[in-house]
């Protein structure tokens, strides 16, 4: 796989952030810059980048398994990640991810037919009393899910779309 030169310019400026014998320091920046432009991480990206920052291809995939954020398959729209860490247990996390399977008509790992939800489990999120808790693409953070603002936060995401 090659990398276009517009992605090679976005590694370039991660890289120099380190003295030149550390560019594998940028490591997790790149895979960040692959997986915004592609949606995931492919075993093909994982490659291409080891080769331009100078190390080895499972160094690079181990980093990639090490943080459950990177995508190591192609995800909905919208990848929902529900904390079910033993606190969130708990307090209700298991019951909102299978609410969510229930509303959405998939399993935990699994992505809807139009592609939009993919419905995947986390680790702690550091908010263990705001239960239950989760994550939308990585970034917006729901606390308090009940099954109601479940409902609501789906059927929101989806006319959003157009596909309510
Ligand atoms: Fe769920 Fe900590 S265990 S946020």
């Amino acid at each position: 796989m090659t990398l276009s030169d517009a992605t090679q310019a976005r590694f370039a400026r991660e890289v120099a952030k380190y003295p030149k014998e550390q560019a594998q320091s940028a490591v997790m920046a790149c895979l960040s810059i692959v997986q915004q432009e592609q949606g995931w991480v492919s075993p093909e990206s994982e490659a291409a980048i080891a080769d331009y920052l100078g190390m080895p291809t499972i160094a690079v995939h181990e980093v990639t398994t090490f943080y459950n954020m990177y995508n190591q398959r192609p995800v909905g729209k919208f990848k929902l990640n529900v904390c079910t860490n033993l606190p969130c247990q708990l307090r209700d996390g298991q019951k909102a991810l299978h609410h969510l399977e229930h509303k959405l008509g998939v399993h935990m790992g699994e992505t809807t037919a139009d592609g939009l939800f993919t419905l995947q489990q986390s680790e702690c999120l550091g908010a263990c009393a705001d239960s239950s808790v989760m994550l939308v693409n990585d970034r917006h953070m729901c606390s308090f899910m009940s099954n109601e603002k479940l409902d609501q936060l789906v059927d929101g995401l989806k006319a959003a779309e157009g596909k309510a």
